[in-house]
């Protein structure tokens, strides 16, 4: 077994050996700042010296496997290196961004869309991909959450499980490991500003920001990624409660764990650490094992274990971790499985996984605005005019997690229009650059060409550019320029559709009235053109629901429906004094968490309970009926709430806790039923542990979080 196989390598390791284990080193690519680490020759002599456990960003079957014939062949032990790479949506084959996935609302095809990209991976010599993210975020500013997985803690985690599900299946040749990061709590990073401090309450911990690792956990996830962030004063790398109680205690999580890009190396310059030997003896103690780009662990843990400030029995559980792993990848046996330069290039972009990602693509579109069933376009439109430099510009297609994708491969809207609509039916013109000194001259084209069409596509937004780590944004909002095209182009009367393109919800109250249908298209991947021309087409129709809220302004970040009633909640919307509001907007975001229209009308009615008396242990059913009321085909995403209305701590206005997404035929109607258990109605105390308190609990059904029918009944 490879347990036996674990025990028997450490008995013959030296501390050296083992610390070498937890050294995580670069190749090409820096993902982070340059630590001045030398180049390649000093690499290799680190590998030979069986000083490097795994390396990240060196890619590809052939380079690959370079490295690995030095680590197999020329080290003492011949221990394989682990090859780690930032995976977040497709190495090759690009698929949308996680938060656009994650607006799909569509579980299966994110565990198939995570296999495609293991299987390409993995046919590229790469083990493990550092992804999932599992952290909840309320705040656009920060260029991540275009990695993650929204606001809900529950949605969360049923899409990391997803994730880690399709990412290592059973660990065969055709999976890798899944990393989930950023341990933990990193999405609440204080003003969105990146590498930030965050500070958060237990149960807020315990509530909002673990839950999603916990259900990626219970799927197997095989490593965690330390944050950058601070819990309780303590950069997360070196919080023992985190690490060691909650994480591998509590949980029981048997995989091993990384630093973030020198990540412990930084608690020098948070002023928690004096040194790099401090650096190591507090990640080391606190539980955290492997030691990306810093060095400290492989300079200074056999120092520490000399001084007895280590144990070894200590250092051999963590680096069994990492080596139980290498074992399970059968990284030891058939040693180039991985490596296989001719299974590379059959894996990678294959037709098959461009399907798969056109797929995706069109279901993570979020339809926000359809005044009179604009969209879908009319495909006999003699003219249409597209107007937009993003609908060209492939480069701004792509933001900078896209692995190996090339963006001169990706359908750009253009041509995904031209292909479906027939070249001689679309006019194009730039109307705005990023780059400009004046769009002048570029509006008035495109206000000619506007003139001159049926009807108007105007696709604006942010650079994929401008999303990811990294990329934190005092203003999500629409560029100026893009307004003042958008305002010129009002004018000629036409009928605007306004596709926008993002790796965040951007602030759209001054595109709102301006446009006559906003269909929200995020950061889609290699098949952008063609998955959103077939939506305005109406070959699909959009089913996708927003899991992040739309801020109405700046200011009113952070903004999210699970939020607490406070002491002077709104009750007259808008009216009388004295409660808790700002004076010069709404308290509703612009679209709320949950929302995303159809080409076709549903209407809910019928919301009942099977009783209003649950009895703890029992389950309680609630029944609804969906009608599919307007014209064509489609899918709704169902979405249940529930308020626990008096509870020991205070508890969200809303809490999201089931969900069906169901197609119904135009003019079907079809009663859902959901259950609630005690799980659904328990929230968690500090110390982590589930608590059911009897009371009245309100349980709300719709189709987004603000438009709900409503029921309630007592816990007994
Ligand atoms: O995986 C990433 C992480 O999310 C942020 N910093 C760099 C890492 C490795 O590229």
């Amino acid at each position: 077994p490879v347990e036996a196989r674990v025990k028997d390598l450490l008995q013959r390791m030296t501390v050296e050996e083992k610390a070498g284990q937890l050294n995580q080193i670069v190749g090409d690519l820096l993902t982070g700042p340059s630590s001045g680490n030398a180049g390649w020759q000093s690499k290799i002599k680190l590998i030979k010296e069986g000083k490097v456990g795994s390396m990240l960003n060196v890619v590809g079957a052939t380079n690959t496997r370079a490295v690995q014939e030095i680590a197999l062949k020329e080290s003492r032990l011949g221990i394989p290196v682990i090859f780690g790479y930032d995976v977040i949506h497709g190495y090759k084959t690009i698929f949308p961004i996680p938060l656009a996935e994650a607006c799909s609302w569509d579980i299966p095809q994110m565990e198939i869309n995570a296999a495609i990209a293991a299987k390409e991976t993995a046919a590229a010599g790469v083990h493990w991909t550092f992804a999932p993210m599992c952290d909840i975020s309320n705040d656009p500013r920060w260029g991540r959450v275009m990695e993650g997985i929204g606001e809900d803690p529950w949605y969360g985690g049923l899409v990391s499980a997803a994730r880690v599900k399709g990412l290592q299946g059973n660990l065969d040749p055709d999976h890798i490991l899944a990393c989930l990061k950023h341990y933990v709590g990193y999405g609440n990073v204080e003003a969105g500003k990146e590498y930030n401090r965050t500070d958060m309450s237990r149960v807020e911990l315990w509530n909002k920001y673990l839950p999603p690792f916990k259900a990626a956990i219970e799927a197997g996830a095989a490593t965690v990624m330390n944050g950058f962030n601070t819990f309780e004063g303590t950069p997360v790398s070196a919080s023992k409660y985190l690490v060691t109680d909650v994480l591998k205690k509590k949980w029981g999580f048997k995989g091993f764990l990384v630093s973030d890009w020198n990540s412990f190396g930084e608690m020098i310059n948070w002023g928690y650490a004096s040194d790099q030997k401090d650096v190591a003896y507090k990640a080391f103690s606190a539980g955290s094992m492997m030691d990306m780009e810093t060095q400290a662990m492989v300079e200074y843990i056999p120092l520490l274990i000399k001084e007895g400030k280590i144990k070894m029995a200590e250092l051999d559980e963590a680096v069994g971790r990492i080596l139980y792993y290498k074992f399970k990848l059968g990284l030891f046996d058939g040693q180039h499985r991985f490596t296989d330069p001719k299974r590379e290039s059959a894996s990678l972009f294959t037709e098959e996984n461009r399907q798969q990602a056109l797929k995706a693509a069109k279901r993570s579109v979020v339809l926000l605005k359809n005044n009179q069933q604009t969209l879908p376009l009319n495909v006999n439109s003699k003219k249409i005019a597209l107007i937009g430099f993003y609908a060209r510009s492939k480069n701004d297609l792509f933001d900078f997690w896209v692995a190996q994708g090339d963006s001169s491969q990706a359908v750009s809207l253009y041509e995904g229009m031209m292909r479906r609509f027939g070249e001689n039916k679309i006019s194009y013109s730039d109307g705005y650059r990023a780059d400009a000194s004046t769009n002048e001259h570029l509006i008035n084209e495109a206000v000619a060409n506007a003139a001159s069409a049926d009807v108007v596509v105007l696709n604006i937004g942010l650079s994929g550019k401008l999303a990811g780590e990294d990329r934190s944004l005092a203003y999500p909002e629409i560029p100026e320029g893009q307004i003042a095209l958008l305002k010129a182009l009002k004018k000629t009367g036409k009928q605007i559709i306004t596709v926008v393109s993002a790796g965040r919800p951007l602030v759209l109250t001054p595109i709102q009235d301006l446009s006559d249908a906003i269909l929200y298209t995020w950061i889609l991947g290699t098949e952008n053109g063609n998955a959103v021309a077939q939506i305005l087409a109406g070959d699909e129709n959009p089913s996708g629901k927003t899991v992040l809220s739309f801020p109405y302004a700046v200011g009113q970040i952070p903004v999210y429906y699970n939020h607490f009633n406070t002491g002077r909640p709104s009750t007259t919307d808008g009216q009388g004094n004295w409660y808790s509001r700002y004076r010069d907007i709404p308290n509703k975001p612009l679209y709320p968490f949950g929302y995303g229209l159809s080409y076709t009308h549903f209407s809910y009615g019928n919301l009942s309970l099977s009783s209003n008396v649950k009895q703890r242990g029992k389950a309680l059913q609630v029944k609804v009926t969906l009608s599919n009321d307007g014209a064509y085909d489609g899918e709704e995403v169902v979405q249940l709430y529930i308020q626990d209305v008096v509870a020991n701590i205070v508890r969200p206005v809303k809490e999201l806790k089931a969900f069906q997404k169901v197609l119904l035929k135009k003019g079907e109607q079809k009663t859902l039923v959901f259950t609630l258990g005690d799980q659904e109605l328990s929230y968690y105390n500090a110390e982590g542990n589930p608590v059911l308190e009897p009371g009245r609990f309100k349980v709300f059904v719709g189709g987004n979080s603000q438009e709900v029918l409503e029921q309630s009944f007592e816990l007994k």
